[in-house]
């Protein structure tokens, strides 16, 4: 018997589907970049899966006794506590988010000219080690190119390239990530043998190792459902295996930390941590807040427990497998398996033509045909940067929607799949150096000639349902 979902709505929040000429005209608006839409237009927003979650009743019960003292707050020492029992390392630091984590942590021990590898990197981590002038290397395990192979674990980092770039480049390289959920490679998990086999090399060369954890508790169930040798163990169990392996972790708290916005620096070595805890005094605050309010930490605190749930992890992830299942049922192209927190759609073989950004186009008309918003995680995030599968990534806020609303996503998809001939291409006209996905504009192919001409905004469209056109 399928479980239903394992809490109770007690708010709610109205979300409206506006008309489609005000979600054409909100499109043409933000110039087709997702990220410049107002929210009220959005309907559906699976655009990330971070600090857009629900907040339980108990989180929200302790931010209201959460300390806001400058030094010592008794909300930082239960949040240092929930980490070192989760995580297992002994010192621990509060950022205001993921980024600031990567921020502190690569100022502080990275240098130009570095060589960070890693399965993947993400956007934000591979901008601060670039902002740094260093080289962010992404080393995927062979089968993670390939959305429709049955392996299990194709988060995994490649270990005979990690081998070989330890030895070729090993004086450039001052340690080894490892993220898990892979964001990059279709939220696809990473197993324990290769935490165990990056950490054996990392041994070998003398390199530390550093682990993205913001999905921790997505990957420790997937390890669990997947490695009969783990199958018996708790998913804090697991985690605590994963960690033990590593020397520090990076954590934004808004996706496995179930709150709205906060993140972490957690390591094992003592002068490490002096060294960036000089660095987040400076940049983000003093070491029991690190720009964070009190009332955060505690949420955090509270969220880093739910998150390790069996219960709300079996339904967190079922709710991904879910939405694979529908838009398969409706003959949508998808990497599988589902990844933990998000589907990935393979725009490049959805829309079966060439694009100039397969995933943009047609996050824009998922947009226009049914107020979903989504995001590219093609060649508008990462350009040519390494793996490149066009997907379009369909993020699944935590604890926010429910199957209704899913299935109202696979029927959009399923609607454009009948017109999808008439999705225009797009064509970038602005993008900044770094990060330039958050801040791109785009036309296609007659606004682009428009643009060149001085004139925006001029191109007709053809309203009513059924177009894909914009
Ligand atoms: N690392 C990974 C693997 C991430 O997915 C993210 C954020 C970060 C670091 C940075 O964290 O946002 O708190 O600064 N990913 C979000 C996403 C934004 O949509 O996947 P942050």
């Amino acid at each position: 018997m399928k479980m239903p979902d394992p809490y109770r709505i007690k708010m709610t929040e109205p979300i409206h589907l506006v008309s489609r000429s005000e979600r054409e005209a909100a499109l043409r608006d933000a110039e087709y970049n997702l990220f410049r839409l107002h929210s009220d237009v959005v309907f559906i927003d699976l655009l990330t899966d971070s600090g857009n979650g629900s907040m339980s009743a108990e989180q929200w019960g302790a931010m209201m006794t959460g300390d806001e003292s400058y030094a010592g707050s008794q909300s930082f020492y239960r949040l240092r506590d929930a980490v070192q029992e989760i995580f297992g390392f002994p010192y621990v630091l509060p950022t205001h988010q993921g980024r600031a984590a990567e921020h502190v942590f690569f100022s502080s021990e990275v240098k130009e000219a570095d060589v960070i590898p890693s399965n993947a990197h993400f956007d934000t981590t591979r901008a601060n080690l670039e902002w740094l002038g260093a080289m962010p290397m992404d080393l995927p395990a062979a089968c993670a190119g390939n959305p429709d192979s049955d392996c299990l674990f194709k988060g995994n980092m490649h270990i005979s390239q990690l081998a070989t770039l330890l030895k070729e480049e090993g004086d450039h390289i001052p340690f080894v990530m490892l993220t898990i959920t892979n964001n990059r490679v279709a939220g696809q998990p990473v197993s324990m043998e290769n935490v165990s086999r990056v950490s054996e090399l990392c041994k070998q060369f003398q390199k530390k190792m550093i682990i993205d954890s913001c999905r921790h508790a997505e990957n420790s169930y997937l390890i669990q459902q997947r490695d009969p040798e783990l199958a018996d163990l708790s998913i804090k169990e697991i985690s605590r295996k994963i960690f033990s392996f590593a020397d520090g972790m990076l954590m934004s708290a808004k996706k496995d930390g179930l709150c709205n916005i906060g993140g972490l620096i957690a390591m094992r070595d003592r002068d490490l941590y002096e060294r960036v805890n000089q660095l987040l005094i400076l940049k983000e605050g003093f070491s029991t807040y690190g720009g964070l309010a009190g009332r955060d930490l505690a949420a955090m605190a509270v969220g880093l427990n739910e998150a390790v749930q069996q219960e709300y992890l079996a339904h967190r992830i079922g709710q991904a497998e879910f939405l694979l299942k529908q838009l398969q049922d409706r003959s949508i192209p998808v990497y599988t398996p589902a990844g933990g927190h998000a589907v990935y759609v393979d725009a490049g073989i959805f829309l079966g033509r060439k694009f100039n950004f397969p995933g943009q186009s047609l996050a824009a008309a998922v947009f226009l045909e049914g107020g979903v918003r989504s995001c590219d995680l093609g060649s508008s995030m990462f350009g040519g940067s390494g793996f490149s599968l066009e997907l379009l990534r369909l993020a699944i806020p935590r604890r926010t929607y429910t199957e209704s609303h899913l299935t109202y996503v696979a029927d959009v998809f399923a609607e454009i799949a009948r017109h999808k001939d008439r999705i225009p291409d797009l064509h970038c006209i602005y993008k900044s150096p770094l990060l330039g996905h958050f801040t791109a504009r785009f036309a296609n192919a007659r606004q682009a000639h428009c643009a060149e001409a001085g004139v925006t905004n001029r191109f007709p469209y053809s309203p009513g349902t059924g177009s894909s056109s914009f």
